[in-house]
């Protein structure tokens, strides 16, 4: 499990943008408008880490496994987090939310890869870690990628993302479903 990306919804996203730019050394790598069927929008900005994720780190843990002289060792990667940045106007998703917190808005969620969504779903379910606003994860085939959202945790008041992805990318339509769950 290791954190995929952190989402914050803002009031403004390009000015939220310049202060990651500036200050992390984050760069856009992707920007998209979501219209919901009510006609609302929310605009999205994906920014990328300054520093990039080991190509195979599936193979480079095994490595890691393989190669210790004195018994197996616990395999560690640096994997830098993408953040993804969203807006909108009055009346709409994000635009409320953002307003709800003090009209600055704040960490929306968390999302944290994982191997299987579904079955760390049921795990949280059965144990009772969180909720979640959909029976079943939201799955999308260009880019192939699955996910899901808990609702707030007790705990910590964060949304937690679970999400399996092949490469970089969001799937604009799960972003559209997944910011329709949390509206319910
Ligand atoms: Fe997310």
């Amino acid at each position: 499990m290791r954190l995929d990306h952190i989402a914050y919804r803002v009031r403004n996203r390009y000015t939220t943008t310049r202060f990651f730019e500036e200050a992390f050394g984050y760069v856009i790598g992707t920007e998209f408008q979501i219209e919901f069927d009510d006609g609302s929008k929310a605009d999205c900005l994906a920014l990328v880490p300054p520093e990039i994720r080991h190509p195979d780190t599936k193979l480079w843990a095994y490595h890691a496994l393989q190669a210790a002289p004195y018994g197996p060792i616990k395999p560690e990667y640096h994997a830098p987090p993408e953040i993804f940045i969203s807006d909108g106007s009055e009346g709409s998703i994000v635009g409320d939310w953002v307003a709800e917190k003090g009209n600055v808005g704040g960490i929306h969620h968390m999302a944290y890869q994982v191997e299987d969504v579904e079955a760390v779903m049921n795990e949280w379910k059965e144990k009772g870690y969180a909720e979640f606003y959909t029976e079943k994860p939201i799955t999308c085939k260009d880019p192939d990628l699955t996910q899901v959202f808990t609702k707030p945790s007790e705990l910590t008041g964060v949304i937690y993302e679970f999400i399996n992805r092949q490469g970089a990318g969001f799937c604009k339509d799960s972003v559209k479903k997944l910011m329709e769950s949390t509206a319910k």
